[in-house]
């Protein structure tokens, strides 16, 4: 029997599925190097991937070092409760360790919230344009989504506070959001969690937050102790240059960290990952770097969007979506030389391209590259 193939008892056996799990629509992940090499016959080194918002200056060399050494243990089982990096995290963070739940990236501990908290008949609030995983957890769980209108393509918060009805358990806020790149200053989200509902859980995602200037940086940490509602993530992913090892973690209240605990695959954080983690977060150089490297090159990009007559949305992130005619076609040809960008059409957003901000010979391909597909496409 080849695979292609349905068996007697498939349509039977998948309907038994609940319809809400059947009715996602898979996350749409950025295009893999290797995907496009082998459509195009490309060498793998010639292509430049500015597609999921990676750091251009990859990975901590003692974060690297630390993997390394970890490959010798890799026949054991990982700490599940991942002692040394929840300690780690604590002394960094000043947060008891009590209160870190960690997750295979942050996406994971996105997930954890919503399982624990989310069921069928209860409803989720978060924005439109927001983080593509919200809608994608809270439908799994057979929770219903509530999407609020956006104002200038970031959360209106007042109007997410209105949004929350009696059976709303959890409010998703992205700060800064992704695709758009927008921000939300700390004392709006604090009168926010002020304002909703003392049993409604706020997660707060600030996987970008390194890339935050040090005069923006968030205060969300020090709220913990007066909102038990409150949960935020953070990622290794981004400035900390570890997106493929998979290593998020979460603040909560301990109670609440306590249930999140109860959702989580026992050994959710390989010892590689563990141990890699616990390195890059002691080579703070690297994420100030890493922010350096962003600033200046986020004004090479910006500034190359302008000559060539394209607007964007500005950006507290290390990506920028960009407005240009035919967006679509302009992704095709852009694939088509190379440098993969990320449509994001899926986000209510087809007349805008989101791209990382790369290395500096990244950015100069990726504006060469744009510049002839709009000279093209003319
Ligand atoms: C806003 C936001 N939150 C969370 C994530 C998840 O990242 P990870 O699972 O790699 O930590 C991403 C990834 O792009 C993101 O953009």
């Amino acid at each position: 029997m080849n695979a292609i193939s349905s068996p007697r008892g498939l349509a039977d056996v998948c309907e038994r599925s609940p319809s809400y799990v059947r009715a996602i629509a898979p996350y749409q992940p950025g295009k893999p190097i290797s995907e496009l090499a082998r459509e195009l016959g490309l060498k793998e080194e010639s292509i430049v991937k500015l597609a999921s918002n990676e750091n251009p200056l990859g990975a901590s060399p003692k974060a690297l070092e630390a993997m390394y050494a970890a490959l010798e243990e890799v026949s054991r089982y990982p700490d599940g409760n991942g002692f040394e990096l929840r300690m780690a995290l604590s002394e960094k963070y000043e947060v008891p360790a009590e209160r870190i739940v960690l997750g295979n990236g942050s996406n994971d501990v996105l997930e954890m919230a919503a399982h624990a908290f989310l069921a069928p008949g209860a409803t989720a609030v978060y924005s439109r344009h927001a983080f593509a995983v919200y809608p994608l957890a809270t439908q799994a769980t057979g929770a219903t989504g509530i999407e609020v209108p956006a104002r200038d393509f970031g959360h209106d918060l007042d109007a997410m506070a209105r949004a929350i009805r009696k059976d709303t358990r959890v409010v998703f806020v992205a700060n800064p959001n992704n695709p758009t790149g927008t921000w939300q200053a700390p004392d709006a989200v604090h009168a926010f969690l002020r304002k909703i509902p003392a049993d409604v859980l706020l997660v707060l995602d600030e996987a970008y937050n390194e890339y935050l200037d040090s005069k923006l940086a968030s205060a969300s940490l020090k709220w913990l102790q007066e909102f038990p509602n409150l949960v935020v993530s953070r990622t290794f992913s981004k400035a900390y240059g570890l997106a493929g090892l998979r290593v998020g973690f979460a603040f909560a209240h301990p109670q609440v960290a306590d249930l999140m605990n109860r959702v989580r695959q026992p050994f959710n954080v390989s010892n590689i990952a563990q141990s890699a983690a616990v390195a890059a977060l002691a080579d703070q150089d690297f994420v100030l770097r890493s922010r350096a490297h962003n600033e200046q090159e986020m004004r090479t990009v910006t500034a190359g969007l302008k000559r060539l007559g394209l607007t964007w949305i500005p950006s507290f992130a290390n990506f920028v979506s960009f407005k240009v005619p035919k967006a679509a076609e302009v992704y095709q040809c852009l694939l088509g030389q190379g440098v993969i960008v990320r449509p994001i059409s899926g986000y209510g957003m087809p007349e805008y391209l989101r791209v990382t901000v790369g290395t500096g010979t990244e950015n100069s391909r990726f504006l060469a590259a744009l510049e002839a597909a709009l000279a093209k496409l003319r």
